[in-house]
């Protein structure tokens, strides 16, 4: 009886699983990602630039340990959650060569490690200012409607599921880094000029046909190793200062969201937050498993990313997914997957509706 109940409940499952899968593959056909290293499958590979992780250790845990540019031991969110909608279990790198448009169909990420909003975020490591991500988009679109026929492409369009993750940079490379932008504006009016960016970008977005976009937040971003190395004064714990300008830039963000639902016909603009639940995760780590939040995985985890990430790699951890974080500034793949599965839940799963 045990058994036949198992298996009725398996079965079941299985079939609200294909629901689910039928679902999604009717309703959302591609994911387009714009943003930052929190979701470059490989861009930075193409263009020069220091902001770089297409070398060992990155990417060991991936498919055949492979070095993508990734920066993480493995998948990246976007990975996840193009695999959630039932799509594929990778969203390929525009600028790779080996990707051509039946490739990016089904997906494709414009996203640069080290960008912003702001161009001179960008700037400050010569990476791909978000400006461009959107001219490459609208070459994308037209290489689509040559593939797909016109009537087909704005459909897809329409029904892709834009993801936008990105701004972290703009505080911790930019405005608490070099000297330019904090003798221009104060941090309240820094974080409006980011805001009008990407209210300006997610109306740019739904002139070119999306419809279904998600903004990201910010993370805990004080939360991150390397602002905790460097926390002297606050025995390296998480900076509150920067943790608190992410809540309220997120704060601008779903206000941003609240307004351009209300205004543009058709749109479904949702505000994936990751702020609480990476921080949950910060604060009780050993209830998802891991063992250290505070140091990262790779070389010593106090300053490594990049390159020193690769020189120091003697020094890296055996298993990566004891460690909430991979380098300095980075989640592991662990932690990706545990946000990008909170993500899908609680917010994007409307989209399968
Ligand atoms: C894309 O590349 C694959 C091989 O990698 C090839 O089979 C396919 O025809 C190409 N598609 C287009 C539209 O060029
Ligand atoms: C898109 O179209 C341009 C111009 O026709 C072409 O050079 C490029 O290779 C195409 N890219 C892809 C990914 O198909
Ligand atoms: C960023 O640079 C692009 C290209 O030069 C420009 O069109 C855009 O207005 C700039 N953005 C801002 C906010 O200044
Ligand atoms: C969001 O909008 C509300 C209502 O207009 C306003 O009171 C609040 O200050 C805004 N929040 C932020 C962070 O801008």
């Amino acid at each position: 009886m045990g058994l036949q109940s198992n298996l009725l409940a398996l079965l079941f499952s299985l079939h609200i699983f294909s629901i689910l899968l039928n679902k999604a593959n009717a309703k959302v056909p591609a994911i387009i990602v714009f943003g930052d290293s929190s979701v470059d499958a490989g861009n930075n590979n193409f263009i020069p630039t220091v902001a770089r992780s297409n070398f060992q250790p990155y990417g060991r845990d991936f498919l055949g340990g492979k070095a993508t540019g990734r920066f993480s031991n493995g998948r990246i969110p976007t990975d996840f959650i193009s695999e959630a909608f039932g799509i594929k279990e990778y969203v390929p790198a525009y600028l790779d060569p080996k990707n051509n448009i039946s490739d990016f169909a089904t997906g494709v990420s414009f996203a640069s490690a080290a960008t912003g909003y702001d161009n001179a975020t960008s700037a400050v490591l010569g990476v791909i200012p978000l400006w461009k991500q959107l001219e490459y988009y609208k070459q994308y679109q037209k290489n689509l409607t040559a593939y797909l026929g016109e009537t087909k492409a704005k459909e897809s369009i329409s029904e892709s599921l834009h993801l936008m993750s990105i701004g972290t940079n703009d505080f911790l490379e930019n405005y608490y880094t070099m000297p330019g932008r904090a003798s221009q504006y104060t941090i309240q009016q820094y974080q409006t000029f980011l805001a009008g960016i990407a209210e300006n970008f997610i109306r740019n977005l739904y002139g070119l046909g999306a419809r279904k976009i998600s903004l990201g937040g910010l993370p805990p971003m004080g939360c991150l190793p390397l602002e905790r190395t460097t926390n002297f004064m606050g025995q390296n714990g998480c900076v509150t200062n920067y943790n608190n300008i992410a809540l309220e830039f997120n704060g601008k963000l779903q206000n941003i969201t609240t307004k351009l639902n209300q205004e543009l016909p058709g749109m479904k603009l949702l505000f994936s937050n990751p702020y609480h639940i990476m921080l949950h995760i910060i604060k009780k780590p050993e209830l998802y498993g891991f063992e250290s939040a505070s140091v990262a995985c790779c070389a010593t985890g106090m300053f490594e990313m990049g390159y020193a990430c690769s020189r120091g790699s003697m020094f890296s951890c055996s298993d990566a997914s004891k460690f909430v974080f991979w380098d300095s500034f980075h989640p592991t793949e662990k932690t990706n997957s545990i946000v990008a599965k909170y993500v899908m839940e609680h917010v994007l799963a409307q989209l399968l509706e």
